[in-house]
């Protein structure tokens, strides 16, 4: 009998994004994303990888959905390609884009799957970024208007929507490291793109009440990590504090504050991006749900100075990790508990959480993952521990349903309870699908002690 049993009614979930899985970069109308654009760029991803293919979900949909369905979920979070949607980023929808994901939520309600939409998981259409891109103000009425397109069309059989998925990761690593498309490298574009994302999430909370004809459920997917020093120094103290500002606050204060952290642009001096009067007030337009993504945490050491962050980001001495990331089980009860003291969320759901492993088919053909649930399970473990509390956690999503495109990292890191061969696109169940698919089953799991 497992000994930790999740609430009645906790949704169970499972995640993907539409560039990485889909492929059809090109196909039945789709306009080109800074995806499509920048991986074609030499030296920007790993081996040269794109998108073009992937997972070829595109096609595939129908075979993927019954997976989804063997693995007893309550909820699929997939995001919809706004260049497929409107290839132009603004003007013109192109039918046969919204056509597809159309019968992919149709395609879920008869499984009796919920399906769980998201508007922006980092593939802007390319026509936009030549205008200027998230730097530019008006892109974030062209995310409503987008919004309210697709909204108008699904949105009578959608129960809940996330508006953008990481804005934080997308304007840091879009506009500042330059990691991701479409790899700009400024500080003034950077903080330009992250108010144009805020204020996009406002304009589509809205857009989506509106055009919905179900009252429908809104809220925003964050990637947060609990920020901790090195040493308990007060420098460091101080630095981890900086940090947090820059990695969490900046997201949670003005999107459930209504405020920016007092001290946040000012680090970026001439670089501050124009915040005019009411643009806060729209992003803080209230919010069904926090959507929370958990992968590790930040250990911050103040024995390195780094301009604007004050800190660097150290690898801890006695930490255990995965190819990308510290494996630290405690951080997802830790964040869970800060943000419900902090922000009181309406309601907080666990948007994604995984592992990528090096893992592969043996001579049987099976795989076996036991690394990713080992790290599931004990992450599972805390985040029950949390809920014990009274924390209104109300679902939570194992990113991802199959191995993808994992950005500039390309193929190699395999996150999915679904193995892909990526030269014949063979779909193989991991052992982890089948430990998921139990714990789903029972509602709860066996505590590893
Ligand atoms: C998150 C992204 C997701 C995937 C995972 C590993 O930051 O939302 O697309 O890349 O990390």
């Amino acid at each position: 009998m497992p000994n930790l049993i999740f609430p009645k009614g906790f949704l169970w979930g499972v995640c993907s994004s539409a560039y990485q899985i889909e492929g059809a970069w090109n196909e039945d109308g789709k306009g080109p994303s800074i995806w499509d654009w920048f991986s074609r760029r030499r030296g920007k991803t790993a081996r040269g990888e794109n998108g073009d293919v992937a997972c070829d979900h595109y096609h595939r949909w129908q075979e993927d959905l019954d997976l989804i369905k063997a693995l007893g979920v309550g909820a699929y979070r997939f995001s919809v390609s706004w260049a497929r949607v409107i290839p132009g980023g603004g003007g013109g929808v192109n039918k046969r884009g919204l056509d597809f994901y159309d019968r992919l939520v149709d395609g879920l309600l008869e499984r009796g799957i919920e399906p769980f939409p998201t508007l922006y998981h980092f593939d802007l259409p390319l026509a936009l970024h030549k205008k200027g891109g998230w730097p530019e103000r008006d892109t974030a009425a062209a995310f409503g208007e987008y919004a309210e397109t697709v909204a108008a069309r699904l949105g009578d059989r959608i129960n809940w929507w996330i508006t953008l998925n990481e804005p934080m990761v997308a304007a840091l690593l879009g506009y500042m490291t330059g990691s991701h498309a479409p790899g700009v490298r400024h500080p003034g574009a950077y903080t330009r793109a992250m108010h144009t994302m805020l204020l996009a999430h406002g304009e589509a909370v809205r857009a989506i009440r509106a055009a919905s004809p179900r009252p429908a459920r809104v809220g925003i997917a964050l990637n947060l990590s609990p920020v901790y020093p090195e040493r308990e120094t007060e420098s460091d103290r101080r630095a981890a504090a900086v940090f947090d500002v820059l990695s969490n606050r900046i997201c949670l204060d003005p999107i459930l504050r209504g405020s920016y952290p007092p001290d946040l642009w000012r680090r970026f001096g001439p670089f501050a991006p124009p915040v005019r009067d009411g643009d806060l007030a729209k992003i803080a337009e209230p919010i069904d749900f926090l959507g929370v993504n958990y992968y590790t945490r930040h250990v911050i050491s103040r024995r390195w100075w780094v301009p604007v962050m004050g800190g660097k980001m150290v690898r801890p001495r006695h930490g255990e990790f995965s190819p990308m990331w510290e494996i630290y089980p405690p951080g997802i009860g830790e964040l869970v508990e800060r943000v419900w003291s902090d922000y009181r969320p309406p309601m907080i759901l666990l948007t994604e959480n995984g592992i990528p492993v090096d893992d592969a088919p043996d001579a049987q053909g099976a795989v076996r993952d036991p690394e990713r649930i080992s790290y599931l399970g004990r992450h599972l473990e805390r985040l029950h521990g949390a809920m014990a509390k009274d924390i209104p956690v109300r679902g939570y999503f194992v990113w991802s349903l199959t191995d993808n495109f994992e950005w500039d990292l390309g193929y190699a890191m395999r996150f999915g309870l679904i193995h892909i061969d990526f030269t014949t696109l063979k779909r193989t169940p991991k052992s982890s699908f089948d430990w998921y698919a139990g714990v789903i089953r029972r509602n709860g799991l066996e505590e590893t002690g």
